[in-house]
């Protein structure tokens, strides 16, 4: 197993380019099966999550071919198997995906039911619930989720909670349903625009995305099409924190800074320095210790629960005290024991963290438990005096592609070293 070593106290100071968006390649890659043609997707980041979703699809039939740009060609006419088994799906809860395409395009589907997960139980009822409305037989059989129907049929579904998954699944089934779907409390994140835009490039028939309304036209079928991932902007905001954490100055290229609206608002109030370009963000700390900002994480355009761990980590450093409220998951705040690790002093009540700032925290080893959270500890292994060691990266190898030699570039002192543990 693998580990990332990071001798903390290096100023960033450079230029680091963004990939393409993991949480909107997942659904646009499961999204081409709807298809009656190969599609073909560029702007891929080479990421775990997306290996996975490429050997579930192989699994099912799909042919898929790589080139040296990671641009992927995605064949669906061999498909033949309906099935996400358990071995995929307990590594990555996303493979939940391809529920709607496979029972819009192909009739069936047996998906195995995620189970819980480090930041929270994350149920899919809803998804379930939408496809049942729009006349899918769904079951739980043996942990499995059996779901069927001859033509899905357009229907009206209001979400009780603004899911993301949840609306993308709903909205790539109604894409081939009979009649018109409105889906209502719809999520309205940039990664849920940039699967519409794929569907609509394939001949799908959706309208209001990236409102709380969208309005679903069904098509009898649709075909292939190329498309270019939008940029992510998670690692994004990651690296802007990065910048401001070590009191650098950072800009992220190859970047969408409207979908960042809420994170360089906050980064503001940090005391940074923000430029913003067409696709560039520049932020510059000018040498100072960062303030303490307040955070409550809200569906977007709110500020994401995924910039969530990253903002704590910062907040450990900054100059007074922060609370932070986790309105999205009920178990986020498993990087608060690491954090501590390193000599944070943040108090944990119910969904709220109050986090005094220290004037300096020491490197340790300490472990990543989930995404988000092995970033925030990478960032507060930045700024620790000595060697910070992040044990179980394959979290970070999830969604950050090359993140030490991203980092690298920016000047951090960090390295792959295989685990001790
Ligand atoms: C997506 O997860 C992202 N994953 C998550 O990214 C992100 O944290 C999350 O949205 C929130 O922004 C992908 O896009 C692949 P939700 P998702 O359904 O869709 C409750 C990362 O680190 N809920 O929007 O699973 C749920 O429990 C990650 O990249 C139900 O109650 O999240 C939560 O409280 C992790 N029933 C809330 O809704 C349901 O059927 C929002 O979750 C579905 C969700």
């Amino acid at each position: 197993m693998a580990a990332i070593e990071i001798t903390g106290g290096v100023q960033l100071d450079g230029e680091v380019w963004i990939s393409g968006a993991k949480n909107a390649v997942l659904p646009i890659l499961v999204a081409s099966l709807l298809g009656d043609e190969p599609s073909f997707i560029s702007n891929v980041p080479h990421l775990q999550d997306v290996t996975t979703t490429m050997e579930l699809m192989g699994r099912m039939g799909a042919s898929l071919a790589v080139d040296d740009h990671m641009r992927i060609e995605i064949d669906p006419r061999g498909m033949h198997q309906f099935e996400a088994p358990y071995d995929l799906v307990k590594t990555m809860r996303a493979s939940i995906l391809v529920l709607g395409p496979l029972v819009a395009r192909y009739g069936r589907a047996v998906v195995s039911l995620p189970g819980g997960c480090a930041i929270g139980s994350r149920p899919v009822d809803l998804h379930l619930r939408g496809l049942q409305a729009l006349g899918a037989e769904v079951s739980v059989v043996n942990g499995n989720i059996e779901a069927s129907a001859k033509r899905l049929k357009g229907a009206n579904i209001i979400f009780d909670t603004v899911t993301v998954t949840g609306t993308e699944n709903i909205m790539m089934a109604a894409t081939l349903a009979e009649g018109t779907s409105v889906i209502e409390n719809a999520a309205q994140e940039p990664e849920v625009v940039d699967l519409a835009n794929f569907l609509n490039a394939m001949g799908a028939k959706i309208s209001g995305a990236g409102t709380n309304t969208l309005v679903i036209e069904g098509v009898k079928s649709m075909h292939g099409a190329e498309y270019s991932v939008l940029p992510d902007r998670i690692e994004t905001g990651t690296y802007l924190v990065a910048g401001a954490i070590t009191r650098g100055h950072v800009r992220v290229t190859r970047t969408r800074p409207r979908d960042l609206d809420s994170v360089i608002e906050k980064l503001r109030e940090t005391g940074a320095e923000i430029e913003v370009g067409d696709d560039w963000i520049d932020l510059n700390m000018h040498g100072r210790r960062p303030k303490s900002v307040d955070i409550t994480t809200a569906p977007y355009p709110g500020f994401a629960t995924d910039m969530q761990a990253q903002f704590t980590a910062l907040n450990t450093i900054a100059e007074g005290t922060a609370i932070i409220t986790e309105t999205i998951f009920e178990n986020r705040f498993m990087h608060v024991q690491e954090l501590q690790r390193l000599g944070a002093n943040i108090t944990v009540k119910g969904n709220t963290a109050i986090v005094k700032g220290v004037s300096e925290l020491n490197g340790a080893p300490i472990m990543a438990t989930d995404l988000r959270a092995s970033a925030g500890l990478v960032l507060a292994g930045l700024v620790a005096n000595g060697t910070t060691l992040v044990d179980r990266v394959y979290h970070i190898d999830r969604g950050y592609e090359i993140i030490e030699e991203k980092l690298g570039q920016l000047g951090a002192r960090i390295r792959r070293v295989s685990s001790p543990n």
